[in-house]
This record gives C-alpha cells, structure tokens and sequence, in this order.
C-alpha cells in the first residue's frame, strides 16, 4: 500500500527544513521498504499571495485524503499587517482543527552532545527526556465569544477559556498512555485556585487516572511548573495541559534543551491523519541563507514514522542518524555557542549529512 504524504512547506525557512526532511524520509523509505508519494501544497503566507487565504479548502480535502501532513514554518513579516483572520497563522490554527488534531505531542530531548547549548548548568540539563502533551483544538484560542469592540466608550477586547469534558478525557487518555510507554509519570498542569475550567480539568484527569493506576499522577500548578521546569528539568516525564499553558511550557521546555532548531512536534486526533511539524517558526532573519538547522523537521520524520507509520526501527534509525551527527561534529549555526571553533554547516549540508549516516 501506498501511504501519501502531503507536504506543506509554508514561509521563511519552512520550505528549506522541508526540503531536507522529505529527502530524509525518502531515503528512509527507501532503506525499510516503505511505499510512500508524496504532493505538496500551500499554506500560510505563500498561500495568501497566491490565493489570498492562508489555507484552501482544496489543501484541507488533499489533507483529509494523506495518511501525514509534514509541515515547515509560517509567518513572516510580509504579511504582520494583515486583519487576524488573514494572517499565516490562521492556516495552521485551521487545519489542526480541521483534521480534528486535539493532541500536541512536542518531546524536548538534550541530546549528550549539546548538553553545552542549554542555558542551564550541564548537571541540570543531563538527563532531561520529557513529553509535552498539549491539547490543540479547544481552550482560549478557540473559545466564544470573543473580539473586539467598543463599549462604552473604552476599546474591549475578549477571548474566553472554554472546554467540555470530552476534549480534556480524550487528550488525557493519550498522554496517560504516552507514559506508559515511558517513565509512568504524568504531571498535569492547572490553575484550578484561579479559573473554573482547570477545576473540571482536575476532576476529568482524576476520573482518568482510575485506568491508569500503573502511572503515577502529579497535579502541578502552572506558575510553579514553569519555575520547576528552570530549576529541576530532569524530575519531569509527561506533562499534560491545555492550549495555552501548553503552547507556553512547551517553549518553555524546548529552550532548556538549547535551540528551538532541534524540537520535532507530532499532532494527532481521530480522524488518522497526523501532521508532524518542526516547534520552530519561519525565522525570516535567516531565510533564504542556507543557515537554518533542519533537524527539528527530520526529527518530525522520525515521529511520523513511529506514531502514523508505525515503523519503531525506521524511526529509530533517524533518531539515530541524527545523534550521529551530532556526536560528529555537525553543527548549524544555531548550535555553535560563543567561542566554539567548530566549522559551522548550511541546512543542506546537515541534510548530507544525516542522509550519509543513515546509509552508513
Ligand atoms: N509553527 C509555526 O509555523 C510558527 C511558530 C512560531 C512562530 N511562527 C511565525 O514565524 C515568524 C517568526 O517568529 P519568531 O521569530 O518569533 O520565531 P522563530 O521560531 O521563527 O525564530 C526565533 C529565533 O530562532 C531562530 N530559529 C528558529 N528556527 C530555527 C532553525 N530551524 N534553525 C536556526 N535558527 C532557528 C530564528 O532565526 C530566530 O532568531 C512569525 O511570523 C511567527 O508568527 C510560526
């Protein structure tokens, strides 16, 4: 069978991480025997100047037809003046929720070899292997009502927090499950002193954990989590939250781990499709330059093919072929601190690279 893969390779550097991934994943294929075509579509700003939207219903219907969506980068500052709802970003938000991807999988991993990236003390980052599951499609970025206005005389602005029990058990659910296959820890994060919604978010994850008695539960502040998170990084396995502490702490979690270029993201829900893009924007003060790391888009490859593919071993050996590199040498300028007189490597040539490992 032949699975497809649609590439969305968006702004800046976007098609340039892209560029190498899918030839990471080709040769991948290639190596184990897998049976993959690929077609490419657009999204954000390159689709709003060629359509004036930043995601068509033509590429959500080749979404929905794809077994994964490997996506590169939005945005830039091109189109920063645009309305909100016309802006690049507007494509990602839309098609998350149109392939119904309620569940963000972002791992922050330090890698032994940049241990010495992390702004924190090397004894603090050894060991840190942690799994952000935030959930996507529902809380303070899609709540109703919201905008803007006018009342009584003074600008209004308004976005509500909103979730029912069924999105908080089912992204439970996988978090749950993700630490069984790790560590058995799972944190979750609230603010439940302060808002209504994380106090159903105790009482669903509570009523969850009944099926998990094997995974050991932690609720967690969000304030204190995000100074644990700085403090003692390693303590963490799972974390578990919604939208927006998720989209911060996960942030908060890939800069422990040294670059933002190293950070692969996974988003599943229950319609099959999976989109795995890099944590990464579109960093336009590097575009077009050959400067950017792309192996937070390979390491996405490595994670679709482990979570849609279900190929451990392919996605091992890029998990592999990476670290090897790394152990090498090989570093993107994002990697080299200071006065690290190490050669610094173009995107394609840490493409070359990895593709050299996986075939050594
Ligand atoms: N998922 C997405 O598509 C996404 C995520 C975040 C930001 N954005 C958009 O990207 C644009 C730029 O945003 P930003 O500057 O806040 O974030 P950014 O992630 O694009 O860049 C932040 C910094 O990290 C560097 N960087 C990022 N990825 C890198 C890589 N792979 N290799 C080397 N260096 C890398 C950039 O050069 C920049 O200095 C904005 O339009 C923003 O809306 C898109």
């Amino acid at each position: 069978m032949t699975d497809r893969i649609l590439l969305l390779p968006g702004d800046g550097i976007g098609p340039e991480v892209t560029a190498q991934a899918q030839r990471v994943l080709e040769a991948v294929a290639d190596r184990f025997g897998l049976s993959l075509a690929f077609e490419s579509g657009l999204i954000g700003g390159a689709s709003i100047d060629a359509h004036g939207t930043p995601l068509t219903d033509e590429v959500v219907e080749v979404a929905r037809k794809s077994r994964a969506v490997l996506l590169g980068a939005v945005g830039g500052p091109r189109w920063d003046e645009l309305a909100v709802d016309v802006r690049p970003e507007k494509g990602l938000l839309r098609i998350r929720k149109e392939l119904g991807l309620y569940a963000n999988l972002r791992p922050a991993v330090v890698f032994p070899a940049l241990a010495a990236a992390s702004s924190l003390r090397p004894e603090l980052v050894a060991g840190i292997d942690m799994l952000v599951v935030r959930e996507l499609t529902g809380g303070i970025y899609f709540g109703e009502p919201r905008g803007r206005g006018v009342e009584d005389g003074r600008r209004v602005a308004r976005n509500c927090m909103v979730y029912d029990e069924v999105e908080i058990e089912r992204i439970t659910r996988t978090a749950f499950q993700a630490a069984q296959g790790r560590r058995r820890h799972l944190t979750h994060v609230h603010k439940a002193n302060v808002l209504d919604v994380s106090q159903l978010w105790m009482e669903v994850v509570d009523e969850v954990a009944r099926d998990f008695s094997d995974v050991e539960l932690v609720h967690q502040l969000v304030d204190s989590c995000a100074m644990l998170l700085v403090r003692e990084p390693a303590r963490f396995d799972v974390i578990v939250t919604g939208n927006m502490f998720g989209d911060i702490l996960s942030d908060e979690a890939a800069m422990i781990t040294g670059s933002l270029g190293m950070l692969p993201s996974a988003s599943l829900g229950e319609g099959g499709v999976g989109l795995y893009e890099p944590v990464h924007g579109s960093a336009p003060d590097i575009a077009g330059q050959d400067a950017a790391n792309p192996l937070a888009a390979i390491l996405s490859v490595a994670m679709l093919l482990e979570h849609t593919l279900g190929h451990a071993e392919a996605a091992a050996a890029v998990n592999a072929a990476v670290e090897g590199v790394l152990a090498d040498g090989a570093r993107t300028a994002d990697l080299v601190l200071g006065d690290d007189p190490r050669d610094v490597i173009g995107c394609v040539a840490m493409g070359d690279r990895v593709l050299a490992r996986l075939s050594s």
